[in-house]
């Protein structure tokens, strides 16, 4: 809350007691929660899914928010490399004067924002970017999304383990949460006896390439599994269909991936091409807890039935439950940056994934992975099946504290 926001309450609580009337609460007390996102051009299709669970959360937990009001400013952060995410956050802080930044689907952006983030003093509230080293870049963030390293290394363990893979290729976007993947499923693999045969930097985040040529590679390499990462969105679908239209599955390969090949909100568009696929992610709209039955039904009440949420929605909806309670457990006073995080630290909460916590020690998320297929239920849809979960998974990168996770010397 700002201070101006704090002088006008107090103010008018002065005020009360002069007229002789009790303080009252019936003001509420407005937070602003600057919010950096892409509206437009790549991953403007995640976005909506991200608005709408803060939309849905407020709504649901109008009882539990107050006595605040969270005003949501958004900005957008167009191009996924940073230079207009940067900008955002400084207006944000600056113009704006917001009390909470949170946001940013993708990597570039979350690193280009993070001095400013520490230099604002601000909470930033990580809810999409996966790449691991992105919270020791600022002491202000804290990650209720994911990394790529708590998916890709136990898709590498399962690999070896459930698939009896032998062998691998590895296709991933060539930027940091790309790398992450590959270097996480690399290493995972080949610790449980694999062999990665081949790694395929397949384009950038900025537009989906056509994949025909890179599998077309990996065909001819015959490799037992192909694991992919993509950002969810375009790219995933154009994975899937690629992956089928080449026959590769007949000839002997299985495609996995993160779950971000398979986001929710596209698995019936992607159709039989999808039928069979194996991948590790932390949520998925069939997981059967009752916070998840809840949020879907809620979800398809307010947008629709045939809308569904997806993991992006869900680090949203985690993250404005962590701001609320950096909000309460603070008395409001969450512009303070420092005490938002300590009060974050050790934050435990039942989000539609299952329980979470939040790193006491790195401040990134800590939570279950599902081994998932897709399968076609007797309702003719499509539909996520475990087949085994692992609880309470760590930051890999963080916890062996390897490559860019390793401690500066
Ligand atoms: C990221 O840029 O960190 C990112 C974007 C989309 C995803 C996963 C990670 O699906």
């Amino acid at each position: 809350m700002s201070r101006h926001t704090i002088a006008v309450i107090a103010a008018a609580g002065a005020m009360a007691i002069a007229a002789g009337g009790a303080t009252s609460q019936a003001q509420a007390q407005d937070v602003k929660i600057g919010l950096i996102l892409p509206y437009t051009g790549p991953g403007a299709e995640l976005s909506p899914e991200m608005d709408k669970a803060i939309d849905l959360y407020q709504k649901l937990n109008a009882a539990q928010i107050k006595p605040y009001k969270l005003t949501i400013i958004k900005r957008d952060s167009k191009a996924p490399n940073g230079a207009a995410a940067k900008i955002d956050a400084q207006e944000l802080l600056t113009q704006e004067k917001v009390d909470v930044l949170a946001g940013w689907i993708y990597s570039p952006d979350a690193i280009a924002s993070a001095p400013v983030v520490t230099a604002g003093k601000r909470l930033g509230v990580i809810m999409n970017a996966g790449t691991a080293f992105i919270t020791n870049l600022s002491p202000y963030y804290v990650r209720t999304s994911f990394t790529l390293w708590q998916s890709s290394y136990v898709m590498g363990e399962e690999a070896a383990k459930y698939l009896h893979a032998k062998t691998a290729v590895v296709a991933y976007t060539d930027y940091p949460p790309g790398k992450d993947a590959l270097n996480a499923f690399k290493y995972a693999f080949e610790h449980n006896g694999g062999k990665v045969i081949d790694a395929i930097p397949a384009g950038g985040p900025e537009a989906t390439p056509d994949f025909t040529p890179f599998f077309q590679r990996v065909k001819d390499e015959h490799p037992n599994v192909l694991f992919v990462f993509v950002p969810a969105g375009d790219q995933a679908t154009a994975v899937v269909k690629t992956f089928a239209a080449l026959g590769m599955k007949a000839a002997g390969t299985q495609l996995i991936g993160t779950g971000d090949i398979v986001p929710d909100d596209l698995l019936q568009g992607m159709g039989e091409s999808a039928v069979g696929l194996i991948t590790v992610h932390h949520y998925n709209a069939d997981l059967d807890n009752p916070q998840n039955k809840a949020f879907v039904a809620a979800w398809k009440k307010a947008y629709g039935p045939d809308s569904t949420p997806n993991f992006t929605s869900v680090g949203a909806w985690d993250g404005i439950a962590a701001i609320n309670h950096a909000l309460h457990a603070t008395k409001g006073k969450i512009d303070d940056g420092a005490a938002a995080v300590k009060s974050l630290e050790g934050w435990k909460f039942n989000s539609p994934q299952g329980p979470i916590e939040i790193d006491p020690h790195t401040r990134d998320i800590v939570m279950n992975e599902y081994l998932d297929q897709v399968v076609k239920g007797s309702d003719g849809k499509l539909h996520e099946k475990v087949l085994a979960t692992f609880h309470n998974v760590k930051d890999q990168c963080k916890e062996l504290a390897i490559g860019p996770c390793a401690p500066k010397k």
